[in-house]
């Protein structure tokens, strides 16, 4: 039986010391101009960038190399994980500047199939489908190996990374804390959706290297354990 393999996967954030990936009106100003260069330096090594569609609609960010020096030719292939396939077609991530997959379920509504018309019709956009009610996030991985994607920065949001540790999709962890609160019960934090149980069930991590950067620190882990989410 062949095996099934995946890219290798960085997850990383920057978050303020609570936990938090923005504030409850959604201020994501947390890092300084030298993290922001350690992101961008990140995203230059890796085959493909990964967001949530929350994070499109919230941010919409270019997910592209700009804050370092570097080509078109060095941004990665961008990846929107989106089941419904809400992401707008004026949505920066779909511009010219590097390859987009946008990653969606089988399931069939009118609106979709019209969607899906729309955005084949864009340069450099592909579509994965995968998983009904939600995208499968495991087939994904499988399917973008396959198609020679070998490392992954996934850039959040909160709901796909849980989403991602709980397929124990995550091989290692970075992330930037700075040192800030914001509160909030609504804010989201580095990692949502419903939450292991227990602390046996839970991602354990590695620490492997630390270091402060701007006016806070980097942490750097490797994800330990094989975890099986019930
Ligand atoms: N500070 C940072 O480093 C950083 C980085 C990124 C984002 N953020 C912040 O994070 C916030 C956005 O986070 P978010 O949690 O709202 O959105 P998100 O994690 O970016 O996207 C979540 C959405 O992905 C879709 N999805 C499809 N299949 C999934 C699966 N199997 N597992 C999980 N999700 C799946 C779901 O929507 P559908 O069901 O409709 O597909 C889900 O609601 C924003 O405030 C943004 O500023 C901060």
């Amino acid at each position: 039986m062949e095996k099934s393999l995946k890219p290798y996967v960085i997850s990383n954030v920057g978050m303020s010391l609570d936990g938090k990936l923005a504030t409850v009106k959604n201020d994501s100003r947390i890092s300084g101009e030298n993290d922001l260069k350690r992101v961008h330096q990140i995203r230059k090594n890796v085959d493909a960038i990964m967001v949530g569609i929350g994070t499109i609609l919230k941010d919409n960010p270019r997910l592209t190399v700009h804050k370092i020096d570097a080509k078109t030719e060095d941004n990665p292939t961008r990846i929107v994980v989106d089941s419904r396939l809400r992401i707008p077609l004026n949505a920066r991530v779909l511009n010219k500047e590097a390859k987009t997959i946008i990653a969606t379920t089988l399931k069939d509504t009118a609106d979709k199939t019209e969607k899906i018309n729309k955005l084949k019709k864009i340069e450099n956009i592909s579509i994965i489908r995968t998983g009904f009610e939600k995208v499968n996030l495991k087939e994904l991985m499988e399917r973008l190996y396959k198609k020679g994607i070998k490392k992954i920065l996934l850039e959040g949001g909160g709901t796909l990374n849980w989403g991602m540790f709980k397929e124990n999709l995550i091989d290692e962890v970075r992330v930037y804390i700075a040192p800030k609160i914001f509160g909030g019960v609504m804010a989201p934090t580095y990692v949502d959706g419903e939450g292991f149980k227990t602390v046996d069930e839970c991602v354990k991590l590695k620490l492997k290297k630390y270091y402060p950067l701007d006016d806070g620190i980097v942490l750097e882990f490797k994800v330990k354990n094989k975890i099986k989410y019930k």
